[in-house]
């Protein structure tokens, strides 16, 4: 047999699994010193892809503070308005009414915008119909809450109905009358109530009719499905609970690029989203679209809570994403908004804002442990982020010195850049490090921390995600998400936090900026990708201790780009309470792999392990809408022992839970 022929018939047993090598795998129980970061999992959040309005955010009504109008925003300020009227909204009558937008009609400054309809006839038939974000999601024994400010424009105006329809109009599912309109603005409250029994659907829209012809003013609209534990104002019953399911000791907020802004008028400025929500102007996010801040700093903060996280909280650091900053002393003003913000975090009843916390309905503090100062500030080439920085951590840590703070960039550029611009003495507590990798990069980066200094500053992963599949993830990308959280999780004496992003994205037509995501949501229904399974098992299993791992005979794959890695990657932990050793492992490689274990310095193991794996026909499949569990976690039992062998499946991620005493 020649050469060639005997190297094809070896690469054809390699791809069989006849002549791979099978590691082996010791597990020294007994060595578990190092600590696992007790915030490792977590989850990070901005606006972007729809994930707030028309998303989490339980509010249903698109546009009704009637800012936006068709003819969108004018060019420039000596460009005369020429109102087209309100974006979402449509008339259903344009022969017996008119409407159109008042850009200074509204009800406060807040909400400058208002809706004037003129019904000069009236059979019954006029009214505005609101499309919402792609519809309303209807079902039985559904129950909404609702707000509308209105006045009377003449003396003829006074009531008006309310409803939800379907799209022809033909069935009304729920309806009600507000009535008492006068000239001065009124707030009106109102329910809608579902009582037959109708399928789940989002083929339905908001619909406000006249009740008499006249003149009628219309301001910010509002109206809630029943929200997660019940709060006013609140969220998503099933994104919330997809969340928790997550298990997430931290909520990364509020960015991101949404900290940032496009330019400083639109930065993530808190004191404008906080209070009344009927007081919040809202601004534009720097993906596209308005933001109505209804979802503001308490919102972000009980979320947090609900989920059974804590905040790491993003402060705006004076650096916008058009290439804007402010440094020096003119900088304070803004490190004060943050010393602010973080009192209004943490600040007890004898503090400014802790009052106010305690006012807007939250008398206790939140616990906070990690503040972040400004986000990616890699991309600042003006090389301010040093001295802007020095001037927060030093002001936070003089107030709060239990606090750590986060650097965006890492201590090779923040040294670099300081000695340019001759700062000296700049501290760094932790460093944001954001990965936007393929598989392959994941896993050849599976051995990244394994040789991080450990007398440096500690690593929050803020930002990472294998990004395969659109718009959420696929199981290739999971595999990859799963290599990455072994790296981590095996270095969390250094790598304190980690978060995913980002974690929704809105799969209606023009819900998405940003490609590969977590969690896919529409109107009404919302699923995991692959990458969303992966965090689930993970999270949900693991201990208080790192558990040293001896690796012989690891087989190599060979990547799609070129070059090799690991073909298995694991990670252990062990709960020091229960005794329970939580075996993470990850098969990248296309054929079945038998590995060995043998567990060093216990004294007993239960003869059956929990089993959990994730895995599919092929690396490509995904979870979608119309197909949510095709790939989901399965569970089973596995033998094991103090010496065992597992077969993990081709491209497998899985989990076991061994009971050890
Ligand atoms: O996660 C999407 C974006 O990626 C974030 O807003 C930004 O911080 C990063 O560049």
């Amino acid at each position: 047999m020649n050469k060639s022929i005997l190297s094809l018939v070896f690469a054809a047993l390699t791809v069989s699994g006849a002549y791979a090598q099978n590691p082996k795998f010791t597990l020294h129980i007994d060595q578990a010193n190092k600590t696992v970061s007790p915030t490792l999992y977590g989850m990070m959040t901005e606006e972007i892809n729809f994930s707030y309005e028309g998303g989490l955010y339980a509010q249903l009504v698109r546009n009704g503070s009637f800012k936006d109008d068709v003819n969108g925003q004018r060019k420039n300020p000596w460009t005369p308005w020429k109102p087209g009227g309100p974006q979402y909204w449509t008339l259903t009558d344009t022969v017996a009414a008119k409407m159109h937008v008042d850009p200074r009609g509204g009800f406060n400054e807040a909400n400058k915008s208002a809706l004037v309809l003129d019904v000069k006839e009236n059979n019954g038939g006029v009214a505005i119909d609101n499309e919402g974000f792609w519809g309303y999601p209807v079902k039985s024994k559904a129950h909404y809450n609702g707000a509308i400010w209105a006045k009377a424009g003449d003396g003829n105006a006074k009531s008006l109905k309310i409803s939800l329809v379907s799209l022809d109009g033909k069935t009304v599912y729920a309806s009600t009358q507000v009535q008492g309109l006068s000239e001065k603005w009124q707030k009106f409250e109102f329910s809608l109530n579902i009582a037959a029994k109708v399928a789940l659907s989002k083929n339905a829209k908001l619909r406000i009719a006249a009740g008499e012809t006249g003149k009628y003013l219309l301001d910010r609209v509002t109206l809630f499905p029943e929200t997660f534990n019940g709060r006013k104002n609140g969220l998503r019953v099933d994104l919330m609970t997809m969340m928790k399911n997550m298990n997430p000791k931290f909520l990364r907020f509020p960015g991101g690029n949404y900290l940032e802004g496009n330019d400083f008028k639109n930065r993530f400025d808190w004191k404008r989203t906080i209070g009344n929500p009927d007081e919040r102007p809202g601004h534009m996010s720097p993906w596209g679209y308005r933001s109505t801040d209804g979802l503001g700093l308490l919102e972000f903060l009980t979320w947090a809570e609900d989920c059974g996280a804590e905040p790491i909280l993003g402060v705006f650091a004076g650096y916008v994403l058009s290439g804007d900053y402010i440094s020096g002393e003119y900088c304070d003003g803004f490190v004060q908004d943050a010393l602010d913000e973080i009192e209004y975090v943490i600040g007890g009843p004898e503090t400014k804002w802790g009052a106010q916390r305690i006012k807007d309905g939250h008398p206790e503090p939140f616990p906070l442990h990690y503040v972040e100062i400004g986000n990616e500030d890699f991309f600042d080439n003006s090389g301010s982020y040093p001295g802007r920085y020095k001037r927060f951590y030093e002001a936070i840590k003089a107030k709060y010195p239990q606090l750590q703070c986060i650097s965006t960039i890492d201590a090779k550029m923040m040294s670099e850049q300081a000695k340019r611009a001759g700062i000296e003495d700049v501290k760094l507590d932790v460093i944001d490090e954001h990965y936007y990798r393929d598989c392959d990069d994941m896993y050849r980066a599976a051995h990244q921390y394994d040789t991080y200094d450990r007398k440096g500053p500690k690593i929050f992963c803020g930002e990472w995600a294998t990004r395969e599949g659109k718009p959420t993830t696929n199981m290739n990308a999971a595999l990859g998400d799963a290599a990455w959280m072994t790296a981590m999780e095996r270095n969390s004496d250094i790598v304190v936090a980690h978060c995913y992003a980002p974690l929704f994205v809105n799969v209606n037509k023009g819900g998405m900026q940003w490609e590969s995501d977590l969690i896919g949501v529409d109107t009404h229904k919302a699923y995991g990708s692959p990458s969303y399974y992966a965090q689930v098992m993970f999270a949900n299993h693991v201990g208080d201790k790192i558990v040293p791992v001896t690796v012989e005979d690891m087989p190599k794959m060979k990547l799609g780009k070129g070059g090799e890695s690991d073909q298995v990657f694991y990670s252990v932990t062990r709960d020091s309470k229960n005794g329970n050793v939580y075996l993470k492992l990850v098969n990248g490689g296309k054929n079945a792999q038998p590995v060995t274990f043998a567990l060093d310095g216990v004294k007993t193991v239960k003869s059956k392990a929990e089993k959990w794996q994730l895995s599919s026909a092929h690396t490509t499949d995904t979870n979608s809408m119309d197909e949510p569990t095709k790939i989901v976690p399965v569970a089973s039992k596995a033998a094991v022992g103090k010496n065992f062998t597992v077969t993990l499946d081709p491209s497998s991620i899985v989990v076991l839970t061994l009971q050890t005493k």
